[in-house]
């Protein structure tokens, strides 16, 4: 009796839930008339915009000026990391990042380093290294100080260590790090890259902090150990490779409210919302782009409420869909970024602007 009294009434809530879910995801698409979101990313932006690029990409003229007129931020998709600039001991490779460093500095772009120590791009030597562990620690010190010297003044933050944890336990990984300089090596990574440049910002960046909670955890249980004993970390980076529904928006918010707990600043790196991931579809549909659209906007309303002095920004991991790492790596074609093959806008990037102005 109760239930079918109750029915009608559970209806209408679930059909007002479901049309404010649908409003909120509109208005992401819909342009609002009474703000002018139409210029670059960074004017409308309270926060710097950052793009993942390589000196390569900067020669083609219309990738230049988008870049420009977009992104106030810059990082390298590899060319700063260990395998491609510490050649051997001793030994570097400082082209590429030169040349990206100056073309940021000329053109008034912040550079965000990444990454110093990353399991995913350690040099072959460093992998198969023999040898003590004060060697070994002597070798990674200088490495951090070398690189992290050069750039001092230049380079505004670095992401000192790159996915150390695990994503079911939280426990660190097994690395070549782990193995030679033990369980507490991260804390010293941060102390090193402090005595290089006592000026630059200090993070730590990993990716699935929304959908692993034990990991999360294990970042959360880190600052706070680093807090007490006084090592330096700066900032957390939330790698944002997304998917149109996973991680979920409350997943992601409970991720960034924990964060914003510990004082520290956020960087939303390495944003892209990938479509195909289970390998149905040939071609970008309308409906997959303007589910795209609004998820890029979501992400820039929860970067806006982040309190203005832990801001650190929003880097988007490449432009164009087709300089995306996805394919290669998930093994299917997909369309994550916010412009298309022939730099064309995408639905994505207007609604990005506008979840930028809210
Ligand atoms: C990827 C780059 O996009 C690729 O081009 C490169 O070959 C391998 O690394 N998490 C990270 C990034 O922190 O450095 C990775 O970038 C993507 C996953």
């Amino acid at each position: 009796m109760y239930i079918s009294k109750s029915l009608p009434l559970l209806f209408i809530v679930l059909l007002l839930f479901f049309v404010n879910c649908k409003k909120q995801a509109a208005q992401c698409i819909e342009p609002d008339p009474s703000i002018d979101c139409t210029s670059g990313l960074k004017e409308i932006a309270p926060y710097p915009i950052g793009l993942a690029t390589a000196t390569f990409y900067l020669q083609e003229p219309a990738y230049d000026s988008i870049l420009r007129q977009n992104f106030n931020s810059l990082t390298a998709e590899w060319q700063m990391k260990q395998n491609i600039i510490h050649i051997a001991e001793g030994s570097y490779n400082w082209q590429p990042m030169d040349d990206l460093v100056d073309y940021a500095q000329q053109n008034n772009i912040r550079i965000h380093g990444h990454a110093l120590l990353w399991h995913g791009a350690t040099p072959k030597w460093i992998e198969d290294y023999e040898g003590t562990s004060e060697e070994f620690e002597a070798i990674i010190k200088d490495y951090i100080q070398t690189v992290v010297g050069r750039y001092k003044g230049k380079i505004t933050s670095w992401d000192v260590v790159n996915e150390a944890f695990k994503d079911n336990s939280g426990n660190l990984r097994a690395t070549v790090f782990k193995k030679w300089m033990g369980d507490d090596y991260i804390a010293r990574c941060f102390q090193y890259a402090r005595e290089a440049d006592p000026d630059v910002l200090l993070f730590y960046n990993d990716f699935n902090l929304p959908s692993s909670s034990s990991k999360c955890q294990a970042v959360l249980d880190m600052v706070e150990d680093f807090k007490a004993r006084n090592i330096p970390i700066d900032g957390i980076g939330l790698q944002m490779h997304l998917q149109l529904q996973w991680p979920s928006d409350q997943q992601i918010q409970k991720t960034v409210e924990q964060i914003v707990e510990t004082g520290l600043k956020i960087h939303f790196s390495e944003l892209d919302v990938r479509l195909n991931d289970a390998g149905r579809l040939d071609s970008l549909t309308t409906e997959q782009a303007e589910k795209q659209a609004a998820r890029y906007c979501q992400i820039a309303r929860f970067h806006n409420q982040i309190p203005t002095e832990q801001q650190y920004g929003i880097s988007i991991w490449g432009l164009r869909d087709s300089d995306s790492w996805i394919p290669q790596f998930f093994g299917n074609e997909d369309w994550p970024l916010l412009f298309d093959q022939n730099l064309k806008t995408k639905p994505a990037y207007e609604a990005f602007q506008k979840g930028l102005c809210e």
